[in-house]
């Protein structure tokens, strides 16, 4: 459930009307609502209750520091992948023991950031990584707590480009060297083993991958007891898929997921952590947009947007269906009309949508893009020189600016003419 909805004729965030922020804001500019944000976080969270999670958002769907401190309130942890985002999640208030870090490339001075911040794992995916994390620590006179993130072979993920869990992907340890790799780790000492880590995809629709895998760590799990490891923590990553509106296949309820990881792990005498991303900010947000222009080209019509590709990079990169529509409901007796729906930027996969069917629009119109509050304005760029896309945060009838619009000079400030 998402609380953008019409009231008199007009998109609501929550309490406020689309139309005063686009005026007050100017377009194009993310909007959030916070109730959704906790909603979503709550109904996962809710999901485990009586087990003993940490429930730690994957800053990368949605790393604004406003959007952390809404779900820091509600006692979500991090899963982090670079000292940035480290930051951003401490700023927001999340302590170091609810942070994990993941991600394949950490460097040291990373992995030093971490350990003075006393996270609670890294999520390690090579031997070579290990080692630089193991003399990091020594020289720090620590141990680093470690999970390896092991690679199950597993097939999950709406999109080749974000399906991670198969053998020919970079990330994890080898399945088949998993065993070896946690007694190497129990032989250094700066390193900590506590648990074990996977992440098969995102945007997935299918609870099938999700038991494979668990059913799959588990037997590891026990394997690693017997040959005297403690293994406290799993962590069963991100990837529960949400709905676009494309008419696809509806993901899974949480309390479905909920169910099958409570049935999977019952005996398992671990704490269970998850990382969710999509899931929570997805659809907690949307992208307000204006038309500049109605183009009519020689064999279709295209509604040429302020927002382009690198506001939202989704559709191009991914082929991404997003749902769209008019902040102002059309009358009863509108007529409706196919358009290409596309952004300013010089290259032809600047294009949200191909073919979409739309109320009749003119130019100065304003259209919302749904579902576009996870990897979203995290991905966005200042490409064609355009600045970066605001964020806007609503609660009830208030909204704040959460991320200002950069001027053109803000964005030149930290490039330097030579001096030859
Ligand atoms: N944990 C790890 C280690 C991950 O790599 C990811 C996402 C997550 C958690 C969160 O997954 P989620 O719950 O959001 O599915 N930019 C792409 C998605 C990339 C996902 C990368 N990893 C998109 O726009 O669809």
């Amino acid at each position: 459930m998402r609380h953008f909805d019409f009231k008199d004729g007009e998109l609501y965030a929550e309490g406020v009307a689309l139309s005063r922020i686009a005026a007050e804001v100017g377009t194009p500019v993310y909007v959030y609502s916070s109730a959704t944000f906790e909603r979503h976080y709550r109904v996962f969270a809710d999901s485990f209750s009586g087990m003993d999670t940490l429930v730690a958002y994957s800053v990368k769907a949605n790393s604004n520091i406003a959007v952390l401190q809404t779900l820091a309130k509600l006692g979500a942890g991090a899963d982090v992948v670079s000292g940035g985002e480290l930051a951003r999640a401490l700023i927001a208030g999340i302590p170091g023991a609810r942070i994990v870090f993941s991600g394949v490339g950490k460097t040291k001075s990373e992995m030093s950031d971490a350990l003075d911040a006393n996270i609670k794992m890294f999520n390690v995916e090579s031997l070579p990584e290990l080692h630089a994390l193991n003399a990091v620590a020594m020289q720090k006179g620590v141990r680093a707590p470690i999970a390896f993130r092991v690679n199950p072979d597993v097939s999950a993920g709406g999109h080749e480009k974000i399906s991670t869990g198969k053998k020919e992907n970079k990330f994890g340890i080898a399945w088949s060297g998993a065993e070896q790799a946690y007694a190497e780790a129990a032989r250094l000492p700066g390193i900590e083993v506590v648990g074990v880590d996977v992440h098969i995809g995102s945007q997935i629709d299918d609870l099938a991958p999700f038991e494979a895998a668990i059913v799959k760590v588990a037997g590891l799990i026990t394997r690693l007891r017997e040959q005297g490891h403690t293994i406290r923590a799993f962590d069963i990553g991100g990837g529960l898929g949400i709905p676009y509106g494309d008419n696809g296949r509806t993901p899974p309820q949480p309390s479905e997921y909920g169910a099958l990881v409570r049935r999977l792990t019952a005996d398992l005498d671990v704490q269970m952590v998850f990382e969710p991303g999509r899931m929570i900010a997805g659809n907690s947000g949307i992208l307000l947009t204006q038309v500049l222009y109605v183009k009519q080209g020689e064999d279709r019509d295209f509604l040429i947007l302020d927002a382009a590709m690198n506001d939202l990079l989704r559709p191009a990169l991914y082929d991404a269906f997003h749902d769209m529509e008019p902040v102002c409901a059309p009358g009863p007796d509108y007529t409706s009309h196919t358009y290409d729906i596309v952004g300013p930027i010089c290259e032809s996969g600047d294009t949200f949508a191909k073919g979409r069917e739309m109320p009749e629009l003119s130019s100065g119109d304003l259209i919302v893009i749904h579902s576009t509050g996870a990897y979203g304005a995290a991905q966005s760029s200042q490409y064609n020189t355009r600045p970066l896309v605001p964020e806007v945060m609503v609660r009830g009838d208030e909204y704040r600016v959460i991320r200002e619009r950069p001027t053109v000079m803000d964005i030149l400030k930290t490039e330097r003419l030579v001096d030859w």
